[in-house]
C-alpha cells in the first residue's frame, strides 16, 4: 500500500533517530520482519529512490502507526531525522516477507547488531506470545549503537550485550557471545539482523551448533517491489543450485546457510543465469 502518514512522534534513541508515523492500512498488516520504503527529500527533490526502514513498532492508536528507527547515513536519512510531529510521509508497505515462527514454543536466540535489533522486538513478541523462551544478544560499535538493551531485558529470560569498544557489555561482537548463550539456553533456533558481516558469522556459529538460523539481509534497493533487480544476491535453493534471487520480494528474512555471504555482490559462475556458463536445469 501506499500511505501519505503523518509524523506523531519524533525521538532521539542514543545513536539512533525514532519516527512514529500514523499509517492506517499499512500498520494492521505488518508482521514482524517487515519492511517500508520512504520518499524523502520532498516534492521537488531529486532523490528519486525510496529508503528502505524495517517497521520496529506497530501500534493501533490513531488507526495505526509505525515506529521506524535508523541511523543517519546519507542525505536521504539526514532528510528523515530532520521531520517533526504533523510532517507528511508517504510510505509504501508492508514489504517482502517477514520471519517465519515456529509452531512448537521451542528456544529462540534473538541477535541483533546496531539498529538491525530493532525488528526483533516484534518477532519477540510473536515468539512469547507462542509460548517460545526468548534470549537476546544485542551489540553495537559502542553503548550509544546498542539498541533496546533495556526493553531486552524486561521481556527476555537473558540479555547478553556486546560492544567492539568495550563500553558496555562484553568486549566483541554478538557472535563472539553467541556460542556460550546457545549451549546455556540450549537454543532451537536463531533469528538475527544487522550487518552482513555480522550476519555471516552468525550463520557460522549456528551451524556449528546444527540449529536453523534466520537472517534478515539488508542489501541495497531502489524498488523494494521486485521490478529494478538492485537487490539480487546469491541464495542456494532447496534444490542445493544457486539463483540471483531478490533480496525486496523473496526476501528480505533467509535461511541464514542458504546464503553465499562470501559471494555477496557477484554472480556466482554456478549460479543459473550466470554471464558464461552457470548452472543448468535438470531437464
Ligand atoms: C530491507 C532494508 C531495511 C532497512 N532498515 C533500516 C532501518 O531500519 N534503519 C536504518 O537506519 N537503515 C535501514 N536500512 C538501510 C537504509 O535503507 C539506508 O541507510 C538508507 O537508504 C540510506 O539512505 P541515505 O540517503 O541516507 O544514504 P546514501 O548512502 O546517500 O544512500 C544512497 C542510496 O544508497 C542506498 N543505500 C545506502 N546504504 C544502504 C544500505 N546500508 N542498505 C540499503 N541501501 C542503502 C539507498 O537506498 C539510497 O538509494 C535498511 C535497508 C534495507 C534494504
Ligand atoms: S529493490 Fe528493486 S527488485 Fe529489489
Amino acid at each position: 500500500m501506499q500511505v501519505t502518514g503523518t509524523v506523531l512522534t519524533t525521538r532521539r534513541v542514543d545513536a539512533f533517530h525514532a519516527l512514529t508515523v500514523v499509517a492506517p492500512g499499512i500498520a494492521e498488516r505488518t508482521r514482524p520482519g517487515h519492511f517500508v520504503t520512504v520518499a524523502v527529500g520532498g516534492p521537488s527533490t531529486s532523490m528519486l529512490t525510496r529508503r528502505a526502514l524495517f517497521v520496529h513498532d506497530v501500534k493501533p492508536d490513531y488507526g495505526g502507526t509505525v515506529e521506524l528507527v535508523f541511523t543517519v547515513r546519507g542525505p536521504g536519512t539526514r532528510w528523515l531525522a530532520d521531520r517533526r510531529a504533523r510532517d507528511p510521509l508517504d510510505l509504501v508497505g508492508p514489504l517482502g516477507r517477514p520471519f517465519p515462527v515456529p509452531r512448537d514454543p521451542v528456544a529462540c536466540v534473538l541477535v541483533g547488531a546496531e539498529y538491525g535489533s530493532a525488528v526483533l522486538f516484534p518477532l519477540a513478541d510473536t515468539l512469547l506470545a507462542r509460548g517460545c523462551r526468548v534470549d537476546f544478544v544485542l551489540g553495537g560499535a559502542g553503548a550509544e549503537r546498542v539498541f533496546g538493551a533495556m526493553r531486552a531485558r524486561r521481556v527476555a529470560q537473558t540479555t547478553t550485550l556486546t560492544t567492539e569498544d568495550g563500553s558496555l557489555g562484553l568486549r566483541g561482537r554478538v557472535a563472539d557471545a553467541l556460542p556460550s548463550v546457545i549451549a546455556d539456553t540450549r537454543a532451537d533456533a536463531v533469528y538475527a539482523c544487522g550487518p552482513m558481516d555480522t550476519l555471516r558469522e552468525v550463520t557460522a556459529v549456528a551451524m556449528k551448533f546444527d540449529i536453523p538460523v534466520q537472517v534478515v539481509v539488508e542489501e541495497a534497493m531502489a524498488c523494494g517491489v521486485g521490478i529494478c533487480m538492485t537487490c539480487v544476491l546469491p541464495v542456494i535453493g532447496e534444490d542445493g543450485t544457486t539463483r540471483m534471487v531478490r533480496a525486496c520480494v523473496e526476501g528480505p528474512v533467509f535461511r541464514g546457510e542458504r546464503v553465499r555471504f562470501e559471494d555477496v555482490g557477484t554472480i556466482p559462475f554456478d549460479a543459473i543465469g550466470a554471464p558464461g556458463g552457470g548452472a543448468r536445469h535438470a531437464g
